[in-house]
């Protein structure tokens, strides 16, 4: 079995720093830095604690701790620099899906699920995985970079109990999705901002070259899509979908 990664506050802010003043110079990436815990202290306000339980009506229908309200304080300041959790709302998630759902497959009919591997890249507590098994993927797949949000998502995953279930193939792991290695499957692949855009660019170039290995039909739903243009800007993709809460891609074109 892997062993989680071991992730350090200090060597998580000492390389976004790097990373920042090779692009803008020293000066202003500390700026940002101090701008970034400013906004985290901001953020701990006993309000802005309270704000965030908000988003748990999802937790109590279904007993799992998927709100990022119980986030402690070391996850959400890691969050700060990779990518704040923050779960997928349950009715923008079914509306991406029936979408998706609507999509002509290969032979005109309606996109069949059973043929898809569901992949969440950045899947926190594993909530969008909790609501994708009650559509019938194949398979699905979660990868979290934070070790504690990952062991969340298994603990969610063992308590879930939906009769609406149908997918039970559901796996919860934990590393950095810039280096996953994607299935050799028909591949739903959703992202709700995961990673900044060197981030997103690694992702889109491993699944470039997984397709090329392994040519199959992929459609990435976008879920609040800041770094949209990196996708559009990419041959191979194309929109075909979405509303201002979402983008829909295919190499299907
Ligand atoms: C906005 S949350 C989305 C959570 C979940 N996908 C959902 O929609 O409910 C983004 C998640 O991406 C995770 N993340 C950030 N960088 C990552 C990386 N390099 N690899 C894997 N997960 C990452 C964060 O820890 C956070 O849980």
């Amino acid at each position: 079995m892997d062993s989680p990664p071991q992730i350090s506050v200090l060597r998580t802010a000492w390389c976004w720093w790097r990373y920042a003043a090779a692009y803008e110079g020293s000066l202003r990436a500390t700026r940002r830095l101090i701008g970034v815990l400013w906004e985290f202290v901001r953020d701990s306000t006993p309000d802005r604690l309270r704000a965030r339980f908000g988003d748990a009506d999802y937790d109590w229908d279904f007993r799992v701790n998927t709100t990022s309200g119980a986030v402690r304080w070391r996850d959400r300041l890691l969050g700060m620099f990779h990518s704040e959790y923050q779960p997928t709302q349950p009715a923008a998630f079914h509306e991406m899906i029936d979408a998706l759902g609507q999509m002509p497959g290969a032979d005109q009919s309606p996109l069949n699920f059973r043929d898809y591997t569901f992949i969440d890249l950045g899947s926190g507590k594993g909530r969008t995985l909790l609501m994708a098994s009650d559509y019938p993927f194949r398979r699905i797949i979660g990868v979290e970079l934070l070790p504690a949000l990952h062991e969340i998502a298994q603990s969610n995953l063992r308590q879930y109990k939906n009769e609406s279930q149908k997918c039970f193939a559901i796996e919860a792991l934990c590393r950095d999705a810039a280096a996953f290695a994607f299935p050799e499957d028909p591949l739903v692949l959703y992202l709700f901002n995961p990673f900044p855009e060197s981030g997103v660019r690694q992702v889109i170039a491993n699944l470039k070259q997984s397709l090329r290995a392994h040519p199959r039909p992929v459609y990435i739903l976008y879920h609040n899509p800041l770094l949209e243009y990196v996708l559009t800007e990419s041959p191979g993709l194309k929109r075909i979908g979405g509303t201002h809460q979402y983008s829909l891609f295919t190499n299907q074109i």
